[in-house]
């Protein structure tokens, strides 16, 4: 199937799924026909460059409004007919229009095990809270931030002398795992979501 990844920053999930596609061992079924970053100067950008798939940034700081640069993105993705789309690190909030667009055919990958820690600075917060348990979530993105039925979750021990960074670490070797797994799924079509909740190969996740 045919996808395009969103895109904030560093972009080591959107590299997990181009090494995955080239894989000698069960290589991921999809193309990557586009990357988008909202913020300029990127290295996911770099990546999608070294990789050869078409890259763009849409610099949400052009916009006036929400609502204006969702529609700009929109018709940015819609260009390439993507069956799938898959934010990887995307930071933005999505409108409901953007999101009801996609609805069914968009993945996103939070840093927490959710419903626990939706929103920004996960690791801090778990530490905060005293957490022995941390992961990670990927999950259908539906109209509510960080809300929409998981798909699959990751865990990792968090270790007494932890900082958020060394915590970020070991969720992130995680992503790179379950990420393509679960776009694996889904382009198998094996993954589906229906009344807002996800099922793995009819069976209600
Ligand atoms: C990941 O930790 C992801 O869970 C979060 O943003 C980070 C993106 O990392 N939403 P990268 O750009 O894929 O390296």
């Amino acid at each position: 199937i045919s996808i395009v990844v969103l895109i904030s920053g560093g972009g080591t999930n959107l590299q997990a799924l181009i090494d995955k596609v080239s894989a000698v061992e069960s290589p991921l079924p999809i193309t990557i026909e586009a990357v988008i970053s909202n913020r300029p100067d990127v290295y996911g950008l770099e990546r999608a460059k070294q990789a050869g798939i078409a890259h763009h940034t849409l610099n949400h700081k052009a916009y006036d409004s929400r609502e204006a640069f969702d529609e700009a993105l929109m018709s940015l993705i819609d260009g390439y007919a993507p069956q799938l789309v898959v934010l990887a690190g995307f930071m933005r909030i999505l409108t409901p229009a953007f999101t009801e667009h996609y609805l069914g055919r968009m993945l996103n990958i939070h840093p927490s095990l959710l419903p626990k820690y939706q929103g920004l600075h996960t690791h801090q917060r778990a530490l905060e809270s005293g957490d022995d348990v941390h992961g990670v979530t990927v999950h259908f993105v539906t109209a509510e931030l960080d809300g929409g039925p998981n798909v699959i979750q990751a865990q990792v021990p968090v270790f007494a002398n932890d900082t958020p960074e060394t915590l970020a670490q070991r969720v992130q070797q995680q992503e790179h795992i379950i990420y393509p797994m679960a776009v694996d799924w889904f382009a198998r079509k094996r993954l589906t979501m229906r009344d807002n909740r996800s099922f793995l190969d009819g069976e209600p996740l």
